[in-house]
């Protein structure tokens, strides 16, 4: 590693040079960078926030892996089935195979690093239901497993030899004719610009929920790693699949959006209507409230939206049943969240949940089996990369998603830097670029506000662009966004670069629009409705849909570029394990139609 301070044309900025250098610190960038120290590499892990604040913490159920500890049956081929029904076939077959291959091993391996699982009580990790898993699979920690992954990840990273830079936010990736060289940036705190140079680069960025107004994510997730891996070249797929998980909480107002982990399901919690009817008996009668994460939250919206919601505009969610002392040993903190947020014990009587944005099924293209996007030495691994999850991800399979393709994508990064040893040049001219991106929004006196901006785009999406979408309201919102993005080219900001909030928003919201346009767009294209995409006026499957990825690109002229894709076929050696699958009755038939 080396570390310089340079100025060009006025801009002074430092620069750090390392072999890899992973962007985002969640568990997939802490997975990627532990396993390209190992591979002898020098590695530079940025955060925009500080180390272990990830939404890896916001998978709180659990880790899905076929360890079959609790249900001997289970194995590999099952979790892979179970994965492609999830994500309603529009799954890469082959990261779907690869995920549930190696997820038992990577979960083991954590815990030769120290994490500490709950256990069965003959001693072996223990594993709860999730929805559309078949067997109970989730190794679980209570209801802070990922934030039992990111303690353990951290304490292995820092012993790891990488050097960690917290609190730098990264506005755009540089590259070198084709191949990637390095990144631009800034220190939140000083406003000070920084520039990595590296021979790859791994981003682990997570996902756009501050694009929505309603979501589980926080400031952070404001789709960084989508829009700057489009900028610079490399595609995406599948951008229209956004998962809404059922269970938020929604109220009181400030905490709308939180998440109600789904192992409150897991471990028994019953959905009732303000009829008091189990009305996932209409929608999902074998699987209940352990139905798929699109078929629920759509269960949820049709009962509000139809007169039978809760007070606060949600549905009732009861584990009260299960009693006081087992509610507290397995979900505390469902039970000190509810209590002190909104007043409710849950060991007494129902919570108030509803649909909430939670996760992207879509993002960059990646190789199965390097993590590479369509950018030679550009990485993606965790909720930015594409294709693991189809149209509507399985819970649990995010904590596990992430050891896998996080080491996978470190492991990649080896072998590029292998092939292509000489560190390409990052050259003053792009920094110069760089660097008047970022700077641009200071230079007006007046203009727009970007919060004002944020809070229009956020309401239009959820209204237009979420639980339920049709041509009309899609053709809005890309005429909103447009209109957006011209008031951001005019965003003012007052004061200087040093720890300056409305500055970093107006970078942000630059990904946002970037994130909400190609959504948008792909979501219009789609025309049938399919796992966290639904159509009004498209019910159902459509065949051609079946086989077909929505692709986003950038044009010549820097504008965005709609395109689709078919599907990788499944191979026949993997079709045998589908034979005679008449999958699970009702649940077919709730996701084609509200
Ligand atoms: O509900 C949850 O605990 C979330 C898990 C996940 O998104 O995988």
């Amino acid at each position: 590693m080396t570390t310089s301070e340079t100025t060009i044309n006025g801009i002074q900025y430092e620069t750090h040079e390392h072999d890899v250098l992973v962007i985002g610190a969640g568990g997939a960038g802490l997975r990627a960078a532990i396993e390209a120290s190992a591979q002898g590499l020098s590695v530079a892990l940025v955060c925009k926030s500080l180390l272990g604040k990830a939404h890896t913490v916001m998978a709180e159920g659990g880790c899905a892996a076929s360890m079959g500890y609790v249900d001997s049956a289970d194995g590999w081929e099952t979790h892979f089935k179970d994965t492609m029904h999830g994500g309603k076939f529009l799954n890469n077959w082959r990261m779907a195979q690869i995920h549930a291959q190696e997820a038992p091993e990577r979960v083991r391996e954590l815990e030769r690093w120290g994490a500490v699982f709950d256990r069965t009580p003959d001693g072996k990790i223990q594993q709860r239901p999730f929805g559309g898993h078949t067997y109970r699979r989730l190794c679980h920690v209570g209801d802070h497993t990922g934030l039992e992954m990111i303690r353990t990840l951290q304490d292995k990273g820092v012993h790891s030899g990488m050097d960690i830079f917290m609190e730098a936010t990264i506005t755009d990736l540089i590259k070198d004719g084709d191949r990637i060289s390095g990144a631009f940036g800034y220190w939140r705190e000083s406003g000070r610009f920084v520039v990595f140079k590296a021979k790859a680069v791994i981003l682990a960025t997570g996902g756009l929920g501050k694009t929505f107004k309603i979501t589980s994510g926080s400031w952070e997730y404001t789709g960084d790693g989508f829009a700057m891996g489009y900028r610079a070249g490399a595609e995406l797929i599948d951008m229209e699949f956004v998962q809404f998980h059922p269970t938020g909480m929604v109220w009181p107002n400030g905490v709308r959006g939180i998440l109600v982990t789904e192992a409150v399901r897991g471990e028994g919690g019953r959905l009732f209507n303000s009829l008091g009817e189990r009305f996932m008996e209409k929608v999902d009668p074998a699987r209940m409230e352990l139905s798929t994460r699109d078929i629920v939250a759509k269960g949820i919206y049709k009962e509000v939206t139809e007169g039978r919601g809760s007070p606060h505009g949600g549905v009732f969610l009861d584990i009260s049943h299960r009693g006081a002392d087992y509610i507290r040993k397995k979900l505390p903190g469902m039970y000190r969240q509810l209590l002190e947020f909104a007043d409710v014990d849950i060991t007494k009587g129902p919570m108030e949940v509803g649909p909430t944005t939670h996760y992207t099924m879509g993002g960059l293209k990646v190789d199965p089996e390097t993590a590479m996007t369509t950018v030679p030495g550009l990485f993606a691994a965790g909720e930015v990369a594409a294709g693991l999850h189809g149209a509507n991800r399985l819970g649990g399979n995010s904590l596990s998603d992430l050891i896998v393709f996080g080491r996978r994508a470190g492991l990649g990064a080896k072998q590029f830097i292998d092939a292509n040893p000489t560190a390409p040049v990052v050259s003053d001219e792009r920094i110069a670029v760089a660097a008047r991106r970022a700077s641009s929004f200071f230079d007006r006196d007046q203009g727009e506000n970007p919060y004002t901006i944020h809070g229009e785009l956020q309401e239009m999406m959820q209204d237009k662009v979420g639980i339920v979408r049709t041509d009309e309201s899609l053709g809005d919102a890309l005429s909103r966004i447009e209109d957006f993005r011209k008031r951001a080219a005019n965003v003012a900001i007052t004061g200087t670069r040093t720890f300056n909030p409305g500055w970093h928003l107006a970078i942000d919201l630059e990904n946002m629009l970037t994130c909400a346009e190609a959504l948008a767009l792909c979501a219009r294209q789609r025309t049938e409705s399919r796992g966290g995409h639904t159509r009004l006026d498209h019910e159902g499957y459509d065949d051609h849909w079946s086989k077909t990825t929505s692709t986003i690109k950038r044009g010549d002229n820097g504008e965005m570029v709609l395109g689709q894709q078919p599907l990788d076929p499944l191979p026949a050696d993997l079709k045998p394990l589908f034979e005679g699958d008449v999958g699970v009755p009702g649940a077919i038939k709730a996701n084609n139609k509200l």
